[in-house]
């Protein structure tokens, strides 16, 4: 959950290593440092709070910035010792030799503690990380990449780590294992990364490390290896994202900028996957025959936040579309509690970034126990994708803000796919695989008029900004939809927010309900509409505020509530997705008008890589 940096080249390394930082702030930006090899030395700076506070010491010594050769730079998101500028990244070796920057969690550290201590080693900080920094001094005998892969034998644990010395100038030696670490190649210079977004102003060709990679980075050259110091080849992948992709643009946050790229990555998403002639999906990541598809007697699906309410639309889509016996599993639950899984049951791991710990496990526990195994990832090459061996991306483009919006979307449009690809597989006819298709095309259509009423969604969400608790209710697909706009608040406003299924507030949660106490009812249901009606009565009686979604024209609940958001009329499949973006500016909108941090929210970071 923190994010790397590292360049060597003919540049200025200091404003080109903070620029990569402010790009990797989502992982992690509790702390930042940076330390640069040059003149025989170790230049280091580092400070608590954003990769700004960095910056500003950076400026303020003298000639640094100008500094060219090499360094590398880190912001964190603490998991060992509090975030202060100690504890911030890089770690150097007692004689300011080596310096360390790293991703991931040591679990062995405390015994390597003790022994680096035995030997009167003294360390700085209270974290894990600054084992590896003192390995590496120790074990280093002239070679900085023999050192630093002994070094990491020693270690239990994750890592991403970059690492520089000045015994060797012009080198980082970098490495992962179960942290993500992509090399970018450029021209008579190099950079290491923890994701592409810092390489995209410099190259497109990157490479993605596998675990257990090492690789000497210089200027001109890269030598990659494994951590046996066997030589090893990796693809050279290209990046089709340019700089900007990854840049604000004209919105104030790229959380709102993500809301609105919705029907833009929706019809990415969807681009060259939907068969409107045979009423079918055309998914060649999956890497499965008809005869194989055929075979699949049960799903399984994991995830977690965000994703897994994206899976649990997927229970409805693969039931219900796919005629397939499908559950939902929190990654974590599924990865601990020994799941019965059979040869022939299909294992969706769902992970925008690719990177969640969790879901990285439940991939590996679904491999180990024989599944069929296909991961639905936004991030190219991540390791969730890679390791799952296939799988759909959703072809998203990058997601910047903590809160997921179109990642969200675009998994739940893929599963849309998978599930019309399973039907027509099994017994949903070319009719109604016909008319499925016509709805999932009009998906993109259907955001773009909600976003329309934005305006109107600001305004209701100004008269519900001071509120400290919410309920989202709904019924049906709109059940997973309610989960996740309530997540969505939760996150970015920190209002105490709450998902349920309708029928569940008599069971208990109505008790909370007063005029204190909004609701937002997803009332645009298809199925359940009049129950969900009576739910609304049910909260009005007890003086809660309600905001409802109804489908456009109906009018049975302007009688109980003021604040109504029109949601196009569509299929109960397809009613989650213009409903959720209508809470996702609803909760973006409240946020702002509390004053909250929107893209970066307080202990929170985009990509979970602990458990
Ligand atoms: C979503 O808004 C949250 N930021 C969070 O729940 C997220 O969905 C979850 O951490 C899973 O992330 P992943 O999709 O990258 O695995």
């Amino acid at each position: 959950m923190c994010g790397i940096a590292g360049y060597v080249g003919k540049k200025a390394v200091a404003p080109l290593l903070i620029e990569g930082l402010k790009r990797l702030e989502y992982r992690g930006y509790d702390s930042a440092g940076l330390a640069l090899n040059a003149n025989n030395q170790l230049y280091l700076e580092k400070a608590a709070g954003k990769v700004v506070e960095l910056e500003k010491c950076v400026n303020a010594q003298p000639g640094l910035n100008e500094l060219t050769g090499c360094g590398i730079a880190h912001t964190r998101w603490a998991t060992h010792g509090r975030p202060t500028a100690v504890n911030a990244h890089p770690h150097l070796d007692g004689s300011n030799r080596f310096a360390v920057v790293h991703n991931g969690i040591i679990e062995n550290y405390q015994e390597l503690r003790r022994y680096l201590e035995g030997k009167n080693v003294h360390f700085r900080s209270e974290t894990d990380s600054e084992v590896l920094v003192h390995l590496i001094a120790e074990a280093y005998e002239g070679n900085l990449l023999s050192a630093v892969a002994a070094a990491l034998k020693q270690v239990k644990g994750t890592y991403g780590i970059a690492v520089i010395s000045t015994l060797e100038p012009g080198l980082i030696v970098t490495a992962r294992n179960g942290s993500p670490i992509v090399i970018g190649l450029g021209n008579g210079e190099n950079l290491v990364a923890s994701d592409v977004s810092p390489l995209l102003p410099y190259t497109s060709k990157v490479i993605y490390l596998n675990d257990g990679d090492i690789a000497a980075v210089y200027a001109d050259k890269v030598d990659l290896r494994n951590i046996n110091n066997m030589p090893v080849e990796r693809e050279v992948a290209r990046i089709d994202w340019d700089a900007s992709a990854a840049e604000k643009g004209r919105y104030e946050h790229f959380m709102l900028k993500e809301i609105f790229e919705q029907p833009e990555a929706i019809s990415n998403a969807i681009r060259g996957r939907l068969d409107a002639e045979n009423g079918c999906s055309i998914l060649n990541g999956l890497n499965l025959t008809p005869r194989d598809l055929a075979q699949i007697s049960r799903i399984v699906i994991a995830g977690c936040g965000s994703s897994m309410h994206a899976g649990l639309l997927g229970e409805y889509y693969f039931e219900d579309i796919a005629g397939i016996s499908t559950s939902v599993e929190q990654a974590a639950e599924f990865r601990y509690r020994n799941p019965i899984i059979e040869p022939n049951t299909l294992v969706i791991p769902i992970s925008q970034s690719g990177e969640t710990a969790d879901t990285l496990a439940a991939v590996r526990e679904a491999i180990r126990k024989g599944a069929v195994v296909t991961a639905l990832c936004n991030v190219v090459g991540s390791t969730i994708a890679r390791e799952a061996g296939r799988g759909i991306y959703l072809h998203a483009g990058p997601e910047m803000s903590v809160a997921s919006t179109k990642g969200f979307t675009t998994q739940v449009a893929v599963l849309l796919l998978l599930a019309l690809l399973l039907g027509r597989n099994r017994r949903l006819s070319r009719s109604e695989g016909i008319e499925l298709v016509k709805q999932i095309e009009a998906v993109p259509d259907l955001i773009r008029s909600v976003l329309e009423q934005a305006p109107l969604i600001e305004e209701i969400a100004k008269r519900y900004a001071q509120v400290e608790n919410f309920f989202y209710i709904g019924r049906g697909c709109l059940y997973p939809a309610a989960l996740e706009g309530a997540l969505k608040l939760k996150e970015i406003s920190y209002i105490h927010a709450e998902g349920y299924h309708a029928a569940e507030l008599k069971h208990g949660p109505i008790s909370l309900l007063d005029e204190n106490h909004p609701v937002l009812a997803l009332a645009n249901d298809v199925l359940g509409k009049d129950k969900i009606i009576g739910n609304i009565q049910e909260c009005r009686a007890r003086k809660a505020p309600v905001i409802a979604l109804v489908a456009q024209g109906d009018t049975r609940v302007r009688s109980m509530t003021q604040d109504v958001i029109e949601i196009p009329q569509c299929s109960r499949f397809i009613a989650p997705l213009p409903s959720v973006v209508a809470m996702q500016l609803f909760a973006y909108y409240v946020a702002v008008a509390r004053g909250c941090e929107i893209d970066q929210p307080r202990n929170l970071a985009k990509s979970v890589t602990v458990e």
